[in-house]
């Protein structure tokens, strides 16, 4: 059966309502309506979003709105806050808003409060970050930790890896955190090769402490660290965060070191567990918790604000216009910060593995579109790289904008010259330029430049886009600001009839990858493979 929210007469009208209005110019919608921008503009709880460049009228919204009633999603987030294991592939509750939640009311798991088990994991954080930062934390050698290796990968890595350097701004001075994920050696080597052993301490975080990038690269690690400094070393420089800790013991890392986390944290929301060590020790414990807080006001928001006013629930309506409706393939992610430079990177990580899925929750196919391709860069590097193709290149290609008010690194001159940027563009996509304009430009220039341009400098317009205005980049906004897109996410999964907590799509290239390991090293034969599998192989032999 497709998704049971095709076939209500919402989706129906829906459909109806984007044919009648696909012939709609933003630039029109814009000129009809002087107060557009206040109409569809949310502000709640210190953030701005103005989704009045979407290609949206007051009746697209209460359709959505219509929709997503229909679709229970108050429901749905009824089950995940009650502990229903509601990722029923794996048979996993989903409670990463315990490890975020303020209150001292409990969180339930099989009828047990998991709130104190979250508590002393904290507590555990913040005695280590004050032993690191207090410098009583010492190597083999007896001198302080002056930089923290983080290896993991996915979920293990790109959430504090993104966060670290949104916060750059309030990094601690003595300490510096480095990633590794890759498998690819020149990673790891490249990392260490600015690196003492002696001042060197590894983070080995993994959910499962079986994955294959993060164990070669650990391994790899400890023979470094155990070439220079030998075997006792290892407990002082490293320690793990995993729910496995019969694997970290198997590693060699000592228990009382691992920082532990459980089965119903999935792995892309993970930064706010154990997995967000490499962040506390980079930005200090008290910001990790800022970005805790910031994160359980976004959870309250989403719980409690009436969907009209409510943030996650607005992008994740106008995700589904976009895409089952307007027919969006693609959706960019412009964060207007060098600091959220990573921002698109973890988001596709968190939209692409929940949502990137085309079977439901009954086994059926869905029947319809759903995640987008989620890709971006800062502004203003993008700019001067793919923008042309957003503005020219003919494809729908909704945008989300993303700036604070006020700089991180408030050098003079910059935000303002940032903001204007920032804004131009999604003035340029929506309003677009006609060839009357164009031609116009052309004439009144001085001196006069040739007609035949004209053409080329026509901007079709229309292209919708979302600008969310945060106060500033601190550790409480960036906990909001990742707590809003997951909550969308979640949304997502649930106007879309997904399960948006497995990622089954990622396990056949690691069973086929561990089939043919054996064959490139020469330990068995390769046999029925495919001629280009095989060939590949062949001209890798030494
Ligand atoms: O890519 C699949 C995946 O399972 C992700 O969901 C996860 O974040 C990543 O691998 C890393 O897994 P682990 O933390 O178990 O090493």
């Amino acid at each position: 059966m497709t998704n049971p929210l095709t076939q209500t007469p919402t989706w129906s009208a829906l459909s109806d309502h984007a044919a009648a209005t696909r012939g709609t110019h933003l630039r029109d919608l814009f000129a009809a309506d002087p107060r557009r921008f206040a109409t569809l503009s949310i502000e709640a709880e210190g953030l701005l979003l103005d989704y009045s460049k979407q290609r949206v009228t007051t009746e697209t919204l209460r359709l959505l709105r219509e929709l997503w009633r229909a679709a229970d999603v108050a429901g749905w987030q009824a089950r995940l806050a009650a502990g229903e294991a509601i990722n029923h592939t794996e048979h996993r509750a989903v409670l990463h808003h315990a490890l975020r939640h303020q209150h001292c009311t409990p969180v339930l798991f099989e009828g047990r409060d998991v709130m104190p088990d979250v508590r002393r994991v904290l507590a555990h954080i913040k005695s280590f970050c004050d032993a690191i930062h207090g410098r009583h934390w010492r190597g083999a050698t007896g001198e302080p930790i002056t930089d923290i290796v983080n290896i993991g990968i996915g979920g293990s890595d790109l959430g504090p890896r993104m966060a670290t350097q949104a916060l750059a701004a309030h990094r601690h001075r003595d300490v510096k955190v480095h990633y590794v994920a890759n498998l690819d050696g020149a990673d790891l080597a490249m990392t260490l090769a600015d690196l003492q052993p002696r001042t060197t301490l590894f983070v080995v975080a993994s959910k499962t402490f079986t994955t294959q990038e993060t164990m070669q690269n650990a391994h790899s690690a400890r023979a470094w660290l155990v070439a220079a400094l030998g075997e006792a070393a290892v407990e002082r420089h490293f320690v793990a965060v995993s729910t496995n800790l019969k694997e970290v013991a198997a590693f060699g890392i000592d228990t009382a070191n691992a920082f532990e986390f459980w089965d119903w944290v999935g792995g892309r929301f993970s930064l706010w567990s154990a997995i967000g060590l490499p962040l506390a020790l980079a930005v200090g414990f008290d910001n990790f918790v800022r970005l805790l807080e910031g994160a359980a006001a976004m959870d309250r928001h989403f719980r409690e604000a009436p969907v009209e006013e409510n943030l996650p629930a607005t992008l994740a309506l106008l995700d589904v216009w976009n895409t089952n409706f307007l027919g969006a393939e693609t959706h960019a992610v412009l964060p207007y910060s060098q600091s959220l430079g990573l921002l698109p990177r973890y988001l596709q990580q968190l939209e692409m593995e929940s949502n990137g899925k085309q079977v439901g929750r009954d086994g059926q196919p869905v029947g319809h579109a759903t995640c987008p391709v989620v890709w971006g860069e800062p502004g203003t590097n993008g700019q001067h790289a793919f923008y042309q193709l957003i503005h020219q290149g003919g494809r729908l290609i909704p945008c989300d904008f993303i700036a604070a008010r006020t700089a991180d690194f408030a050098l003079p001159g910059h935000h303002q010259k940032l903001l204007a940027n920032c804004f131009a563009q999604s003035e340029a996509l929506m309003r677009g330029k006609t060839l009357d304009e164009a031609r116009a430009e052309l004439a009144s220039a001085v001196p006069p430049a040739p007609t035949f341009l004209a053409p080329y400098k026509v901007f079709p317009g229309n292209q919708p886009s979302t600008t969310l205005l945060l106060p500033a980049i601190e550790p409480y906004t960036l906990g909001q600001l990742v707590a809003l897109y997951e909550q969308k996410t979640f949304a997502l999964g649930a106007l879309w009839n997904l399960n948006s907590f497995d990622q089954w799509g990622v396990e056949y290239g690691k069973q086929l990858a561990s089939r043919l390991l054996p064959i490139i090293e020469g330990k068995a034969a390769a046999t029925g493979l495919d001629s280009s599998t095989a060939g590949l192989i062949a001209a890798c032999k030494p």
